[in-house]
């Protein structure tokens, strides 16, 4: 059967501000080539149908549930990713029709790489497509509005505490640029990212380890940080700027000062990274992904031995810089490499994973791809 039309988003990595979302801060992720693409074909008996397409083009069918009747924790598995966003536009008042779906992805899962918020932001385009809401069209919603509603897909039906990075980021991004996102604003900027035009690559390291303590790390993390914003009498961490810094730890109790430090000198960061990449000094960022994997391990503590053996090896073969990206636990690391370097790079952490007994990492170049379109 012939689809109405295929809608596709994107995977991402964070270059910098790693647990500053959450906190009303600045993130500045890329979109990556790996997209996952739903096709829809509208139906009009308020059902929903899932099915995934294998490599190998045959058809997995998931399940059909009645959109009307879709209630959180009630899907399970990759299923409910796409079950919440249907269920968060109509938590939102957007009537939908019914849908068959078709879902092929090729964002890894469990690397860190946002492929949760590709499949709920192609899935969100494919069926506002169906409802008349298509994104390229006259009724199109605001694209920040569906950036929120799948993140509440995946807050409140999914059950998963993120914030809005990864759903922005799929939505948003455009090719050859990162995007400087600030949360709390809502204001984005592309801003142009031409590794290759610098003699440099944005090398990707999939550590493939999922630590099993990732979701309740990030949720104590994240409370940690609104207990220290409620102590000080602030909406968020965002509003402590670096000079007040010192003064802010000061008054609050121990356990929850390395959390604040982090996600303070984070923010900064991310703003001087906005102003080398204005300057076109892509080199010179390099130390500042460095410096935010030292306190994304030291301080935030959400790194693990994998991400720091990935970041160590390849700063020793010559990396301008390396941290990991996304929540942490487990998943990727980047590091920005002299295209010369790449290869030297790629076989010293292969083979400081082999040194350490780790399963071997996958490793690739990152090119900033575009965010969610239409595909046909
Ligand atoms: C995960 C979450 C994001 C963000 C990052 C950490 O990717 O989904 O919302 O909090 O972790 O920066």
């Amino acid at each position: 059967m012939e689809p109405d039309s295929v809608w596709s988003a994107p995977g991402r990595v964070n270059l910098i501000g790693e647990h500053t979302d959450y906190n009303d801060g600045y993130v500045f992720p890329f979109a990556l080539p790996h997209r996952t693409a739903v096709a829809v074909r509208r139906r009009d008996d308020g059902l929903l149908s899932m099915a995934t397409h294998g490599s190998d083009g045959t058809l997995q069918r998931a399940g059909t549930f009645r959109i009307e009747a879709l209630e959180a924790g009630e899907v399970n598995g990759w299923a409910s990713y796409p079950a919440g966003a249907a269920w968060a536009l109509r938590e939102s008042g957007i009537p939908l029709p019914g849908a068959d779906l078709v879902i092929s992805g090729e964002v890894p899962t469990g690397a860190g790489l946002s492929s949760s918020a590709a499949l709920e932001c192609a899935t969100a385009l494919a069926l506002l497509d169906a409802a008349g809401r298509a994104l390229d069209g006259p009724n199109a919603p605001d694209v920040m509005d569906i950036a929120r509603w799948t993140r509440r897909a995946e807050n409140e039906f999914v059950g998963a505490p993120t914030g809005l990075l990864d759903q922005t980021a799929s939505l948003r991004c455009e090719r050859a640029h990162a995007l400087f996102f600030d949360v709390r604003s809502g204001e984005t900027e592309q801003i142009p990212f031409d590794a290759a035009g610098s003699g440099l690559e944005v090398l990707v390291v999939d550590t493939r380890a999922n630590h099993s303590h990732s979701e309740s790390g990030y949720g104590d993390r994240r409370k940690g940080c609104e207990q220290a914003a409620e102590l000080l009498g602030l909406p968020a961490l965002r509003d402590i700027s670096a000079t007040d810094l010192d003064d802010a730890l000061r008054r609050l109790p121990e356990e929850l000062r390395p959390l604040v430090q982090h996600v303070v000198t984070e923010n900064d960061r991310v703003l001087e990274t906005l102003r080398r990449l204005r300057r076109d000094e892509l080199t010179e960022v390099g130390e500042l992904l460095t410096a935010s994997h030292a306190s994304l391990r030291d301080d935030y503590r959400v790194s693990c031995a994998e991400l720091d053996v990935a970041v160590e090896a390849a700063l020793e073969s010559g990396a301008s810089g390396a941290r990991m990206t996304g929540g942490g636990f487990g998943g990727s690391a980047i590091a920005l490499v002299s295209t010369e370097l790449r290869s030297r790079t790629e076989q010293a952490v292969t083979a400081a994973f082999e040194r350490h007994g780790f399963p071997a990492p996958r490793l690739f170049t990152a090119v900033p791809s575009a965010g969610a379109a239409r595909d046909r």
